[in-house]
């Protein structure tokens, strides 16, 4: 009898834990869903230490930075920790050939020496509310789609109002589960953040794109800013009068180590997964989107490369550029790859027919998945075409980018001084990091592949001006268009008159991007629109089903709205014979130390620190400097720079990667096989204190060691 008990016991617990490490929860609904099953695995504290409207709470230390990363708060002075290739662009922005804070690092001494970064905030989160009841009021399935959505944002609008009227706090609401809830947001945005510290590349992106979502992994992925105030401790624009913040909250950091099996959440801004989708969505994504978009990539990813080897300024220039791009082409091949070796489509298509089981005789669900297979058949050309016009003349051909920013200023009716002071500025920004010879070899290569790949209807009409030498036709109009010159572009500027904006209007350049704006605008987005926002009704239908017939725990798919996740430290086993341990050390990172390859090459001083054992009161207990974790935290893009906590609420990593046979994890998770990667807290510290010499700062930190 007894073991019968226990059996049962163990398969439901079992069914609990691998059910618990999936899901990104919504912070104010930890205490009715994840409380319980949090402290079985092992959190000390409760969901009100975590989340509170009343007094402060672990969310409070929490920020979004820069709305693309998270943050945290770390010291009662507004210190914030975040990622290394999070701070990337704005260490970029201060570094020149001279002052190269990319391959040296940067650290001020003093408050003084801390940069400034226009344009970079940090936004913590006030309180959350569910406000679907008065959203949803009054909306009946009968309306049409547009009808519904203006009435969605007239109550929305007027909630954000009230919500904020008489505080310097915003709000947003967003949508949860295709629509089916809606939350909002109080939100408080500071605007004076400075960069206090960066380690060189060498540590912080130590491994580079080759150990990019890889395990092992020995990258120390940290940057440090400070959260600037008025007097009164509000946020302000930057000025020399205002002070380091003084948070509600920051996060104290623990000493004492990490196990395997240790409970850990991962608090921060996901962005955006698609855990719902169908299987046919899934096959677009794999047999289609995501190979074009790779191959794409490859192409830019090499001419870029070229260019960068070649001239030190180059390299430079296209440091941030050539990481982002390279970031989601590795991302990609990596989820396919596991989507194809989880059998992904046909787990879901298992999921689909036991989904028509359980809601079978119900007439609103019996033709769905019919449904999505024709819409998702019918919107296979517009989503390619989309990804093309996205991945090829919007982003990759600059020339284009500054054509288009001139648009404002080149079609409006009159144009202010305060517009073409914004555009000269602009202009300056753009031609620092520009190479004309790197940017017309993209332009030659793949606006060729958008043409020879895509239906004609989607290809804009200058083409058959270019005969039968691509080349010699960019480079013509390379040679000949204002938009390849600041000079020219900023005489333009400071005598702006009609004629000049004629003159502008007619360059080839200005041409051909409008040309393919006016493709994408009339002949790809809205056909596009059209069937996304039909397949968003289904999915609202499906997922509706699926919470009321379908037991399980359900999750909203991130959408940058702040999230907990929750799992252990935990190793895994990428094939067969093969298991990793589920840390790695400062041994490792001498055994890639390659002065030759710029991945893994490594300033002279942290061999001598490795080598000496020079580890400070940073090394683990066994003697060691550990270096990187893996742990069973469901995370996305957005949780880069978010602290990894324990059962006590105490930072013990920072968040920066995912394994590469879990990067299907935005789709597909998978318990056995999807890890996020941390920096260990103790191998941030002993960065900076014993490499960096800033100790100063780790004395504003508050260590806990029991
Ligand atoms: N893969 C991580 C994330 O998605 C780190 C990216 C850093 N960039 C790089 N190209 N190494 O953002
Ligand atoms: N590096 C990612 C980021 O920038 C986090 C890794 C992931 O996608 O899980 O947010």
């Amino acid at each position: 009898m007894k073991k019968i008990i226990s059996l049962v016991l163990i398969s439901v617990f079992s069914i609990s834990i691998s059910i618990a490490k999936e899901g990104m929860w919504l912070p104010m609904l930890l205490k009715s869903l994840n409380e319980s099953d949090m402290q079985s695995m092992g959190l000390k504290l409760s969901a009100e230490d975590i989340y509170s409207v009343n007094q402060s709470s672990l969310k409070d230390a929490i920020v979004s930075f820069g709305g693309f990363c998270t943050g945290e708060v770390i010291s009662d002075q507004g210190l914030i920790l975040t990622n290394h290739h999070c701070g990337y662009g704005q260490i970029q922005s201060h570094s020149s050939v001279e002052n190269d804070y990319l391959t040296n690092g940067y650290w001020a001494m003093t408050n003084k020496e801390e940069l400034q970064n226009p344009g970079l905030t940090a936004t913590f989160i006030v309180r959350m509310e569910d406000v679907t009841d008065v959203v949803l009021e009054g909306i009946e399935p009968t309306m049409t789609d547009a009808d519904q959505q203006k009435m969605i944002s007239e109550k929305i609008k007027i909630l954000t109002k009230e919500a904020t009227e008489g505080t310097h706090y915003e709000a947003y609401v967003k949508p949860f589960f295709y629509g089916n809830e809606y939350y909002m947001f109080i939100t408080e945005t500071f605007k004076d953040i400075r960069l206090v510290g960066a380690p060189p590349s060498s540590i912080g992106k130590f491994g580079g794109d080759t150990d990019n979502w890889m395990w092992p992994r020995h990258t120390g992925d940290f940057s440090m800013f400070r959260i600037y105030a008025n007097k009164d401790n509000k946020p302000a624009e930057y000025s020399e009068d205002n002070v380091p913040f003084k948070p509600r909250n920051f996060l104290p950091i623990s000493m004492n180590g990490i196990r395997k099996g240790d409970f850990t959440m991962v608090f921060g801004f996901p962005g955006r997964t698609q855990e719902y989708l169908t299987s046919y969505a899934i096959s677009q994504i794999k047999n289609e989107i995501n190979p074009k978009q790779i191959e794409i990539r490859r192409i830019a990813l090499d001419i870029m490369d070229k260019h960068m080897k070649a001239d030190a300024k180059v390299r430079i220039q296209y440091a941030s550029k050539y990481a982002s791009i390279a970031n989601y082409w590795k991302k990609w091949i990596g989820e396919n790859n596991g989507l194809e070796k989880a059998g992904a489509i046909d787990k879901k298509r298992e999921q689909e027919k036991a989904f028509m089981e359980a809601t079978a005789g119900n007439t609103s669900f019996e033709d769905l998945m019919n449904q999505f297979r024709h819409r998702y058949k019918t919107i296979e050309p517009y989503a390619i075409a989309r990804s093309y016009f996205i991945e090829i003349p919007y982003r990759k051909i600059e020339l284009f980018s500054i054509a288009a920013a001139f648009r404002g200023v080149l079609e409006a009716e009159d144009v202010s001084q305060e517009k073409i002071d914004a555009l000269k500025k602009s202009v300056e920004k753009h031609f620092k990091d520009y190479d004309s010879d790197t940017d017309l070899e993209l332009a030659i290569a793949l606006l060729a592949k958008y043409k020879a790949d895509l239906d004609s209807k989607f290809v804009p009409n200058f083409y058959s001006k270019i005969g039968s030498n691509d080349a010699a036709f960019y480079q013509k109009i390379y040679q000949k268009s204002l938009f390849n010159s600041k000079e020219k572009l900023l005489a333009m500027l400071n005598n702006f008159s009609s004629s000049s904006a004629k003159k502008l209007k007619k360059d080839m350049a200005y041409q051909m991007m409008t040309q393919f704006f006016q493709i994408y605008n009339d002949a790809i987005r809205p056909e596009y629109s059209r069937l996304n926002n039909e397949i968003d009704s289904l999915s609202k239908i499906y997922v509706k089903g699926l919470r009321d017939f379908v037991p399980g725990k359900y999750y909203p798919d991130a959408n940058s709205t702040l999230r907990l996740a929750y799992g252990q430290v935990d190793n895994y086993k990428p094939r067969d014979a093969v298991k990793y341990d589920y840390f790695t050390d400062t041994e490792g990172i001498l055994e890639k130390y390659n002065p030759e390859h710029v991945d893994f090459d490594l300033p002279e001083k942290l061999v001598d620190l490795i080598e000496k054992k020079d580890y400070g009161q940073y090394a683990d207990d066994d003697g060691y400097m550990h270096v990187c974790f893996t742990a069973s935290n469901h995370t996305t893009g957005g949780n880069s720079g978010s602290p990894v906590i324990n059962g006590k609420g105490e930072l013990i990593g920072l968040n920066f990667d995912r394994n590469w046979e879990g990067t299907m994890s935005d789709i597909n998770y998978d318990v056995e096989q999807c890890r996020n990667i941390a920096v260990d807290i103790r191998y941030v510290l002993f960065i900076v204190d014993k490499f960096a010499g800033a100790g100063h700062l780790v004395k504003e930190m508050k260590l806990v060691k029991d």
